[in-house]
């Protein structure tokens, strides 16, 4: 049954779903006697990398952020050393939710074939590519599903990812999670938007509210390190990749995802920015129809709106020291409301310890 000797698996999480991922793989390999070692590859410190010359599988598992893989497990892969043939997977959780008894997928965009192209520049030979639709940890945009769909969901991707890790192990290749690739190549515009511009402006949309009792937690926990503390309250950093694990985790549920605080930055990067192109429409006679100027017009805008979100942002982190401003800006976010659930991975999951 096995012909693969040992496994290495990398993994990053925000709400624990890779992690689950990561550790059934793990636990259906020790079954089948391969010795497994499972990394979680947070603020990319204090990882192992397998003995050189060794040959360990090597696997990848990571959240789907903005139709791509999270930004930090780009930069780990791309930064791991050369394979010289050697054999790597890579899987992918989504965000799946549940309508009665159907269960909607996520979209991966270029969540696989990114790293895997990556891998393939540097050696590798990529032999499983799996998406996984765990129950979707965006609580930005949607309330966290209940415990009942979460368990049903996650009951169901556990024998997903054990049956794709039996059939690595006996030496096939998995090339499911390629099947949706035109579909996938078709959203790669949004993924590559999300990538340069849409992540920063997210990361700008956190804070924390008047119930925060500076426990630290969200800011140690972080997995970019990327809250940091001003003015005696957490500050999110552009860096921030909204995995939504503080929101998620906060024991005081103080954390917000500010949609009214977003419609003002976007009101205010918006106008900025159609001020800012007209003049140079108008100054410079630019063919406002030539390709040159509808690149250039998307780099100045989506730079605009970063500059412009942070710069607000920091703004609204001091004046939120007033309190009509926090409560304004509390009261504005529907994270607020008393039935927005946050996410939580199964408490009797032994996995999610
Ligand atoms: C900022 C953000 C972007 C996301 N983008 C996608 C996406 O493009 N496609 C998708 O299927 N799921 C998307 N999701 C859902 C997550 O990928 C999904 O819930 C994943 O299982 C979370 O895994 P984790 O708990 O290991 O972080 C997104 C979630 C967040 C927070």
């Amino acid at each position: 049954m096995n012909n693969r000797g040992s496994i290495y698996i990398y993994y990053i999480s925000g709400t624990g779903n890779a992690r689950s991922a990561s550790y059934w793989i793990a636990d259906e390999a020790e079954k089948n006697n391969v010795n497994t070692r499972v990394q979680q590859i947070d603020r990319l410190i204090d990882i192992d990398l397998p003995p050189a010359g060794s040959d360990h599988l090597l696997g990848f598992a990571f959240p789907t952020h903005g139709f791509n893989a999270a930004p930090i497990m780009l930069r780990f892969i791309a930064g791991f050393p050369r394979g010289r043939g050697k054999e790597v997977f890579l899987l992918n959780t989504r965000g799946g939710l549940k309508l009665s008894k159907l269960f909607l997928p996520g979209l991966s965009g270029v969540a696989l074939l990114l790293p895997a192209f990556i891998l393939f520049l540097k050696g590798y030979r990529c032999i499983g590519f799996r998406q996984l639709d765990m129950p979707s940890n965006w609580i930005s945009l949607h309330p966290g599903l209940r415990q009942p769909v979460i368990e049903s969901i996650s009951n169901r991707c556990e024998r997903i990812v054990r049956k794709f890790t039996r059939k690595i192990l006996s030496g096939k290749n998995v090339y499911r999670g390629l099947f949706s690739l035109p579909a996938d190549l078709i959203i790669s515009p949004i993924a590559l938007a999300y990538y340069v511009g849409g992540r920063f402006f997210l990361a700008k949309t956190f804070i924390a509210n008047n119930k925060c009792n500076n426990c630290g937690l969200c800011i140690k926990e972080c997995p970019t390190a990327s809250i940091i503390e001003i003015s005696k309250r957490p500050y999110w950093k552009l860096s921030c990749e909204s995995c939504m694990r503080c929101i998620n985790n906060c024991p005081q549920r103080a954390i917000e995802s500010a949609h009214g605080l977003a419609i003002v930055f976007w009101l205010a990067f918006s106008s900025f920015n159609a001020l800012i192109l007209s003049l140079i429409v108008n100054y410079f006679t630019i063919e406002s129809s030539s390709t040159l100027w509808w690149l250039a017009s998307n780099i100045l805008s989506i730079a605009g709106m970063v500059a412009i979100s942070a710069a607000l942002y920091r703004l609204f982190h001091y004046a939120m020291a007033a309190r009509p401003v926090k409560y304004l800006v509390r009261f504005t976010s529907l994270t607020t409301l008393p039935f927005w659930r946050r996410y939580k991975r199964l408490k009797n999951n032994k996995t999610t310890t």
